[in-house]
């Protein structure tokens, strides 16, 4: 059995998103949001577990390294994707991001795998 790598795609140069800066990004139609925080960048399902509404709506508190979801305010850890704060008790979907020369990409795995 061979196990595939993962794709990985190309979404922006690093340097055009700053610490503590969220982007809604669509990959494949999947809206996902990238987040950089203290230099490392995240990606994660941009939809709330709770009732599915967009995490890039409200924004991205840097002290706790969480995206706030702007209906009901449950937060979300960027790092785990864990649902640190309730209504939501569902973690959301996170995606391996990596740095390529210079830009980021973010990994086609979960719900972003297309066969
Ligand atoms: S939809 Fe996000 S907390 Fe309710």
């Amino acid at each position: 059995m061979t196990v595939a790598a993962t794709r990985f795609v190309r979404v922006l140069p690093a340097d055009e998103l700053r610490d503590g800066e969220l982007l809604p990004v669509e990959i494949d139609g999947t809206p996902v949001v990238l987040v950089r925080h203290r230099g490392e960048f995240f990606a994660t399902a941009n939809n709330c577990t709770h009732r599915d509404f967009p995490l890039s709506e409200a924004g991205f508190d840097q002290r706790d390294g969480v995206l706030i979801c702007a209906w009901h305010e449950a937060c979300f850890d960027v790092r785990t994707g864990a649902a640190v704060v309730p209504p939501a008790t569902e973690p959301v979907e996170t995606f391996p991001v990596r740095v390529t020369d210079g830009f980021v990409e973010i990994g086609l795995t979960g719900s972003l795998l297309r066969s």
